[in-house]
């Protein structure tokens, strides 16, 4: 039988605190700098699903809703929404955690699509996952659909092609 994984197996939780190089004007954490942390978050989960090497294909989406001061401690908590036959999705979320308030604010959350790959940079199959939580078969749902708007999008795919999104393109 097919390895099934749980989506706890990929969890991976990335602390810092924010360095005054790492910000930006306002001095709140720049972007690029959280992009940066989110991808690697986010690529050791995939490794640690499918015990492989893995690329970054896509990111699908990042939001930004909550600036992370300098100084700030930012939390950033990755596992493994889905995962395809080669390809698996990766939801990252980011916290500002605040331990003299006692109070941790979600900043930020970002998607992102990774491919487990060969020496030879070739795709290959990928344990397939299992949600537990109410979450987890939320976002397990609603990953196929973002599979199919990434390709769209990437014009890896046709409209027409698409199962879940297809009334949004052509009807
Ligand atoms: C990602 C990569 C390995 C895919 O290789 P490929 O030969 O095009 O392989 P395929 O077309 O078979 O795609 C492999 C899987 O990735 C998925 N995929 C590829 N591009 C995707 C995208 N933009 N969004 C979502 N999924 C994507 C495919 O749907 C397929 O998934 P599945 O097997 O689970 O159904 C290749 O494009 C690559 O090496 N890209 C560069 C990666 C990189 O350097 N990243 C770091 C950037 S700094």
């Amino acid at each position: 039988m097919a390895q099934i994984k749980k989506a706890s197996e990929s969890l991976t939780v990335m602390t810092n605190i924010v360095l005054p190089n790492e910000t930006n004007s306002l001095r709140n954490l720049f972007g690029g700098e959280l992009l940066a942390k989110m991808d690697r978050c986010a690529s050791i989960s995939a490794a640690r699903h499918c015990a492989r090497r893995v690329v970054t294909a896509s990111v699908n989406h990042v939001s930004f809703k909550h600036p992370i001061p300098e100084g700030g401690i930012v939390v950033l908590e990755s596992k493994v929404s889905r995962a395809f036959s080669t390809s698996m999705e990766v939801y990252v979320d980011v916290w500002l955690d605040d331990p003299i308030a006692g109070k941790k604010i979600h900043t930020n959350e970002g998607i992102y699509t990774f491919v487990a790959v060969d020496e030879y940079n070739k795709p290959v199959p990928i344990p397939q996952m299992e949600p537990e939580t109410e979450t987890e078969k939320l976002r397990f749902d609603a990953a196929q659909r973002r599979k199919e708007l990434s390709l769209i999008l990437s014009g890896r795919m046709k409209p027409q092609e698409s199962v879940e999104l297809k009334k949004l393109f052509c009807d």
